[in-house]
């Protein structure tokens, strides 16, 4: 159970990077320094979860998915093949920011059913950090009050 969400969390956690990336580099309109900025911190906060991931699935002593196809088929966030306008992928990587939270609540619970404090430790620090972004995203989605 933990190791096969762990697994979900993996997949999950290199689709929404590739996302993030993918906008950093094709978002255009007036934001775009702050939006760039931002997608910058956030791919390389997301993508530098991924090792410690993978290897707590080997630590659990499962094969962590390492390809492509696997990690389309475990994704619990969707691809996106298109090059949305700025504010979409700003609504869209709300949305799957909260589903990242929701991902890593779950795999803290199952941690804990099973003393595994170091993968509950981890998934605490996870929440914080998506807790973060999912505050600056909804503040860059606010409409100005000016
Ligand atoms: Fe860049």
């Amino acid at each position: 159970m933990l190791a096969e969400n762990l697994k979900v969390l993996l997949a999950t956690t290199n689709v929404l990077a590739i996302k993030a990336q993918n906008f950093h580099w094709n978002l255009e309109g007036s934001n775009f320094p702050q939006y760039h900025a931002f997608l910058d911190t956030y791919y390389t906060d997301v993508y530098g979860s991924v090792d410690r991931v993978a290897e707590y699935i080997r630590t659990l002593d499962a094969y962590t998915p390492g390809s492509l196809t696997r990690y389309a088929e475990l994704s619990q966030i969707q691809d996106q093949i298109k090059i949305p306008r700025a504010r979409l992928m700003m609504e869209e990587l709300y949305i799957d920011n909260a589903k990242m939270i929701e991902i890593v609540k779950q795999i803290f619970s199952n941690a804990n059913d099973v003393n595994e404090q170091g993968i509950a430790n981890f998934m605490a620090e996870r929440q914080d950090a998506h807790g973060k972004f999912g505050w600056q995203l909804r503040s860059i989605l606010k409409t100005d009050r000016e």
